[in-house]
């Protein structure tokens, strides 16, 4: 049941916090914090690359992945919805890993390039929340998410059990490859064990969500907006407005607003901004004044050195607790997608049944 929630959707928005803490339990040791992911039948240290491939909010997940994968474990990646990947045919080099991402294990586009996948050589290793499922039976290794059943078409809590599991994973490859220190791993480690309690703060900012969504429901577009990390995040929130609210919301990667997007925007529109005071900060901020020199009313999603910096220039601020950059996009998500809970709610759509959209699209 719904347990006095209004929405499926509600209910599995404040699972956030607990699931993040079972999904990192079963893969860290909470005493000696040593990573304890299932055997793999190859070595990790030796793989040429990585491909990575998902369809909906799972890729997006993916992205963030990339972004991790490349930075933290120097492991080249690349990247790709799963019913474009499927035809692409990319060359690939067999060894490689491919990191498949689905909570069901039966979307078929996601299936399709999975087998794809398999029949070049590569290590077929999938971060799946029903483990039982074709996509995990037909995988090398299976990366189990702790989400429990995900009620809503929307994914939720899904989305950050699977960022928690890719980062754990970040972090082991990281060490076979001698990329990331002891040191570093640790601290990697302990950032995304505070998770939790950092998850759960979110939502006693929930009033200001509320404030925000109450512009953000009036509108006919939104821009959302994020570097770096960050950016998927932005493509998510994006993502979770349109299938809910039937708003229509565009995500951008800040510094790229300028290329483009930059001619949408008046007082219309409201603009999203996703943005931890990370090294990226300053990047971010001057390509939101670039947006409120236009008008543009900014929504922004910061933490207390960032709402310094944007008091006067955000018409609304969401500031979320201080963390490590590292597991920002796994906080940032939550409140993000509480906001498009909340916008549609105030649109009165039907949240958890949007239409013309399925929980797990079986067909290509
Ligand atoms: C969809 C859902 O069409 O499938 C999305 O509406 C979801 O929420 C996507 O992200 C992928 O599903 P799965 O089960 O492969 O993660």
């Amino acid at each position: 049941g719904k347990d006095g929630y209004r929405h499926y959707m509600e209910k599995e928005l404040h699972e956030h916090p607990v699931v993040i803490g079972q999904t990192l339990q079963r893969i860290i040791d909470p005493v000696t914090r040593a990573i304890n992911l299932p055997e793999f039948p190859f070595d990790v240290a030796d793989v040429p690359r990585a491909i990575v491939t998902a369809c909906g909010s799972a890729f997006y997940a993916g992205l963030v992945a990339r972004y991790w994968l490349e930075a933290e474990a120097r492991l080249p990646v690349d990247i790709d919805v799963a019913s474009e990947l499927r035809y692409r045919d990319p060359p690939l080099v067999p060894g490689g890993l491919a990191l498949m991402i689905s909570q069901s294990g039966e979307t078929a586009d996601t299936l399709a390039a999975l087998r794809a996948l398999r029949q070049r050589g590569q290590h077929i290793v999938s971060i799946l929340n029903v483990e039982a499922s074709t996509m995990g039976r037909e995988s090398d290794v299976v990366l189990g998410m702790v989400a429990g059943p995900e009620i809503s078409v929307a994914s939720t809590k899904a989305f950050t059990a699977q960022l928690s599991v890719l980062a754990v994973l970040t972090i082991a490859i990281g060490q076979a490859r001698k990329t990331i220190t002891e040191k570093r791993a640790g601290d990697m480690l302990a950032a995304l064990l505070d998770l939790p309690s950092r998850a759960a703060e979110v939502f006693s900012r929930l009033s200001d969500i509320q404030s925000m969504a109450a512009s953000v429901a009036e509108a006919r577009d939104v821009l959302y907006l994020g570097r770096g990390v960050c950016f998927p995040v932005a493509l998510e929130g994006a993502l979770k407005l349109k299938e809910i609210s039937y708003i229509h919301a565009e995500a951008y990667a800040a510094g790229e607003m300028k290329h483009g997007p930059i001619s949408l925007i008046d007082r219309d529109v409201p603009i999203v901004v996703i943005a931890p005071s990370t090294i990226l900060f300053d990047k971010t901020l001057s390509n939101i004044q670039e947006a409120k020199a236009r008008g543009g009313r900014i929504m922004a999603f910061t933490d207390e050195k960032g709402a310094q910096r944007l008091s006067g220039i955000a018409e609304h601020m969401v500031i979320l607790p201080d963390v490590d950059p590292f597991v920002a996009p796994i906080l940032y998500t939550i409140p993000v997608q509480i906001l498009a809970y909340e916008v549609a709610l105030r649109r009165g759509t039907d949240v958890d049944q949007p239409r013309n959209l399925a929980k797990s699209v079986t067909v290509e």
